[in-house]
This record gives structure tokens, C-alpha cells and sequence, in this order.
């Protein structure tokens, strides 16, 4: 995700391609949202990442260790935010797919049952996160010692950097679905777990 020059002083993080075409999510999320989502959002973190990040000592860090290294430092904020941002969002292409929704695979069910019940336990957990999520910010599946366990993010933060692996995660900036949306923000929600939710990918995840 980064490189450095012959002298490793600068750095260039690089906008991750998406996994998919930018129309393979219509009509739960329509090109025209992803296109702006990838193509202006997530751009512009990483642009902003780069521009705060050149000729200074955390210029060579990978992504991930620019989030850790930054994360609760008041005169970091910025790069924390953009750096954050761009972790979060190359996270959440990942957490959706075409045809998505259904049922998980069997290592993942088998923990889904064991910590919520059933698949539409998580389900629920999850939609409630990201429902509630007050203002911008990630709704999460995670795994902390060894359990599942739903939670939710303000703005940037994530679960990389409070003692958890984070599996999947639900975007619910309005920028995520406004232009399909508006403010029903729950409908949003919805759809994605239903239709979208990339299950295998929380597996693979769980290492
Ligand atoms: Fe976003």
C-alpha cells in the first residue's frame, strides 16, 4: 500500500483499486454514489495523508502503522483522521460484494451462534450500530479475545487501534448513501446487510 523512494524519506500512500466495477453494487449502492465515494472521498484522504505526511519522520510507516502511531495524539489529529480514513474505507469496499448477504461461511457461523445466537442476532446488532451511530462514522464486527462483538465509531476511529480485528464494517458517513438514501439512513443499512454484506470476507479475517 506504500512506497518509498531510493532515499526512503517520502512516501506515497496509493488509492487501492476497488474490487469491483463501480456499477457492481446498483441499486443497493449506485455507481454514482460508489463514484463519488471512491473517486472523491477515499481519494482525498489519501491525498491529504500524502500532503501532511511528506518529508516528515512518519513518512516511511506503512498505513497501519501510521493509524496505531498517531491514534489519541492531539498534535497528530490530522493524520490520524486521513490515515484512519483510508484504512477504514479500502476496509469497507472489502466488507461488500455483489450477491453479498445470506448465510457465513461454517468457522464464522459456528462463532456468530456462539456469541449472538443466531446469524440474524448479528444481523440485528449489527443494524442497531450503525443506526445509532450518532453523526459520521463505522458500525464493526470484530474479534477481541477470541469472541465476536458488534461495536460502533465516531468519525475516523476504528477497532485496529482499541484491542480488536476487525472482520467487517458498515460505512454510515451520510456521504455513504446519501445520494441513494437521503436520510433514511436505516434503509441504508438494511439493504447492505441484506444484499451486499461480504460474510467471506469476515471470515477470512478471522485468521
Ligand atoms: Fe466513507
Amino acid at each position: 500500500m506504500s512506497s518509498t523512494d531510493a532515499i526512503g524519506k517520502t512516501a506515497s500512500h496509493v488509492l487501492p483499486l476497488l474490487p469491483y466495477a463501480e456499477n457492481a453494487l446498483d441499486p443497493v449502492i449506485s455507481a454514482n454514489t460508489l463514484g463519488v465515494h471512491y473517486g472523491k472521498h477515499h481519494k482525498g484522504y489519501v491525498d491529504n495523508l500524502n500532503k501532511l505526511i511528506a518529508g516528515t519522520e512518519l513518512a516511511g510507516l506503512s498505513l497501519e502503522q501510521l493509524v496505531r502511531e498517531t491514534a489519541g495524539k492531539a498534535d497528530k489529529v490530522a493524520i490520524f483522521n486521513n490515515a484512519a480514513q483510508v484504512w477504514n474505507h479500502t476496509f469497507y469496499w472489502q466488507s461488500l460484494r455483489a450477491k453479498g448477504g445470506g448465510e457465513p461461511p461454517a468457522a464464522l457461523k459456528q462463532k456468530i451462534q456462539s456469541a449472538f445466537g443466531n446469524v440474524d442476532g448479528c444481523r440485528k446488532e449489527l443494524a442497531a450500530a450503525a443506526t445509532t451511530q450518532f453523526g459520521s462514522g463505522w458500525a464493526w464486527l470484530v474479534l477481541e479475545s477470541d469472541k465476536l462483538k458488534v461495536v460502533k465509531t465516531g468519525n475516523a476511529e476504528t477497532p485496529l487501534t482499541q484491542g480488536a480485528r476487525p472482520l467487517l464494517t458498515i460505512d454510515v458517513w451520510e456521504h455513504a448513501y446519501y445520494l441513494d438514501y437521503q436520510n433514511r439512513r436505516v434503509d441504508y443499512v438494511n439493504a447492505v446487510l441484506d444484499k451486499l454484506i461480504n460474510w467471506g470476507f469476515a471470515a477470512d479475517n478471522l485468521g
